[in-house]
C-alpha cells in the first residue's frame, strides 16, 4: 500500500511539473507501443533494474484465464467449494487445503505431507500459489497443466486415496452440489464429472496469485521498493547465475534442470530412487532433472527441495550455489540473497472459506 501511494504522489508532481496534461507523455502509452514512465520514475531506472527486467517479469495485477475454460463466478464459487471439501477424499478428511494451505503459502510446511492414514508422501508439497505461470504441474511435470494435475491427487492412494469412480458418486450424494454444478455448467444433462471438477478447481487455482510483492513493485519502476541489501542480493542472483534457471514471471517454473549440475547434493537432498524428469522422458539426460520451482513466496514456504530436507532458507542458498553453480558462496552474500528472495512475498489470495454442502444420510460414509 506505501508504495502505492508513493507511485500516486509521483504522478501527480509530475503532472504539476509539466504545467499542463498536454505535453505530458500519456503513462503506459508511447508511439513505439512500449511502456512510458513519467520523466521522474525513468531517471530511476538504473542498470539494476534493466538487468533484472531483462530476466524478470511482474506478477500482473489480474488472474490469467484457463484457455477454454471462462472463469465465471459460478464456476469459481464451486472451484472454492471442491478445494475445501475433504469429502472428496476416502477418508473425509483431507482436501486440498490439507497440503496446500491459503494461509501456509499455498503449502503445507512439511517435508513430505501427510495423506491418506497419516502416510507421508515421496515429495514436498509446492506451493499452489502462481502455480498458473509454471510451464508444467508437478516436480517432475508429468502433469502439463492446473486441469491435469487436478485429476491427480483425489485418486492417489497416500494423498485422497478415493477410488476411481468414487469423487463422482461422493458428490451426487451431496444433494445441494447439484444446482452449485448446474450454475458452473449450464446446459449440460449430467454436469457432476471428474472432467468438471478438475475444470472448476483449475479456474480456482488460476485466481490464486499474489502480486505487488516489492520486487514487482521495483520491477514496475518503484526503485525504492527493494532496500539496499535486497538490490545487493538481486546482483548477486542475477551475477552469480541463479537467474539463468530461476526466470520470468514466477522466478522459476519455466524450464528443468537437473538438481546437481555441478556436484551431487548427496543421498539426503536426493535420494537416488526418485530419477526425477527421467521417470517421465526415459531421457538419461533428464535423470535427477527438476522443474525449477519457483521462488515467489520462497520465505514461507520451507522446508525446501523436493525432499523437503533443507528447514532454512540460506541453508538452501548454500546448496545451490555449490551445487548448480560451483561456488560455495559467503555468509554475506547468501544474507543478501536470502533478502532479494524475502523481497518475491506478495499478497496473500483473498479467499472466503466456503460453507458447503451439508452430508446427508444419503452421502457415502468415510472409509478408513
Ligand atoms: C496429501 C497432500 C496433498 C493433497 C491432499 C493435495 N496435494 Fe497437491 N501436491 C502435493 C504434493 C506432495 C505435490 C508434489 C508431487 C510431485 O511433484 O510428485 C503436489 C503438487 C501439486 C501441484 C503442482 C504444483 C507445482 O508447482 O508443480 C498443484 C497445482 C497441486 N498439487 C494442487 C492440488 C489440488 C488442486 C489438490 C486437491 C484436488 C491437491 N493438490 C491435493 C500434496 C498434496
Ligand atoms: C541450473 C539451474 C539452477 C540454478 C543455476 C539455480 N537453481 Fe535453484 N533450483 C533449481 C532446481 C532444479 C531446484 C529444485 C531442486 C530439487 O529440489 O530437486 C532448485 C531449488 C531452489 C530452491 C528451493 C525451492 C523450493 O521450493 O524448495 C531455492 C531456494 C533455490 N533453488 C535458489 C537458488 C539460488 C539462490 C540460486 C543461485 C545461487 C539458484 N537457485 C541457482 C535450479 C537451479
Amino acid at each position: 500500500m506505501r508504495h502505492l501511494f508513493m507511485l500516486g504522489a509521483a504522478l501527480v508532481s509530475v503532472a504539476s511539473l509539466t504545467g499542463c496534461g498536454k505535453q505530458a507523455p500519456k503513462p503506459g502509452a508511447s508511439p513505439s507501443g512500449a511502456t512510458v514512465e513519467e520523466p521522474a520514475m525513468r531517471a530511476a531506472v538504473d542498470k539494476l533494474m534493466e538487468d533484472a527486467r531483462a530476466a524478470f517479469k511482474p506478477i500482473p495485477l489480474a488472474p490469467p484465464t484457463i484457455e477454454g475454460e471462462e472463469a465465471t463466478r459460478e464456476k469459481l464459487a464451486l472451484g472454492t467449494m471442491l478445494y475445501f471439501d475433504p469429502r472428496l477424499s476416502a477418508s473425509h478428511a483431507i482436501s486440498c487445503a490439507s497440503c496446500h494451505a491459503i494461509g501456509l503459502g499455498g503449502a503445507d510446511n512439511e517435508p513430505t505431507s501427510i495423506g491418506h492414514r497419516w502416510q507421508r508422501g515421496g515429495r514436498n508439497a509446492p506451493t499452489v500459489f502462481n502455480a498458473a505461470y509454471n510451464m508444467a504441474q508437478f516436480w517432475d511435470g508429468r502433469a502439463k497443466d492446473l486441469f491435469e494435475q487436478a485429476g491427480g491427487p483425489m485418486v492417489n492412494p497416500v494423498e485422497m486415496a478415493s477410488p476411481q469412480g468414487h469423487i463422482v458418486e461422493q458428490l451426487k450424494s451431496l444433494p445441494a452440489y447439484n444446482a452449485v454444478f448446474a450454475k458452473a455448467f449450464p446446459g449440460q444433462s449430467d454436469p457432476i464429472t471428474l472432467a468438471n471438477v478438475q475444470k472448476a478447481i483449475a479456474v480456482f487455482e488460476a485466481t490464486l496469485i499474489t502480486p505487488n510483492a516489492p520486487f514487482d513493485i521495483y520491477l514496475r519502476g518503484d526503485n525504492e521498493a527493494l532496500n539496499p541489501q535486497q538490490k545487493a542480493g538481486l546482483r548477486l542472483f542475477i551475477d552469480k547465475g541463479c537467474s539463468t534457471c530461476h526466470n520470468g514471471v514466477n522466478v522459476g517454473g519455466g524450464m528443468y534442470a537437473k538438481f546437481g549440475v555441478v556436484s551431487s547434493p548427496g543421498d539426503t537432498l536426493r535420494p537416488p530412487a526418485d530419477v526425477g524428469r527421467f521417470a517421465v522422458t526415459k531421457d538419461e539426460a533428464d535423470r535427477y532433472a527438476y522443474k525449477v520451482p519457483t521462488l515467489r513466496n520462497i520465505a514461507l514456504t520451507a522446508p525446501y527441495f523436493h525432499t523437503g530436507q533443507v528447514w532454512d532458507l540460506d541453508g538452501a542458498i548454500a546448496v545451490m550455489g555449490k551445487v548448480q553453480l560451483g561456488t560455495d558462496l559467503t555468509p554475506d552474500e547468501i544474507a543478501r540473497i536470502a533478502a532479494f528472495l524475502g523481497a518475491l512475498t506478495g499478497d496473500t489470495p483473498r479467499v472466503t472459506i466456503p460453507a458447503l454442502p451439508p452430508s446427508t444420510a444419503k452421502t457415502t460414509r468415510p472409509q478408513r
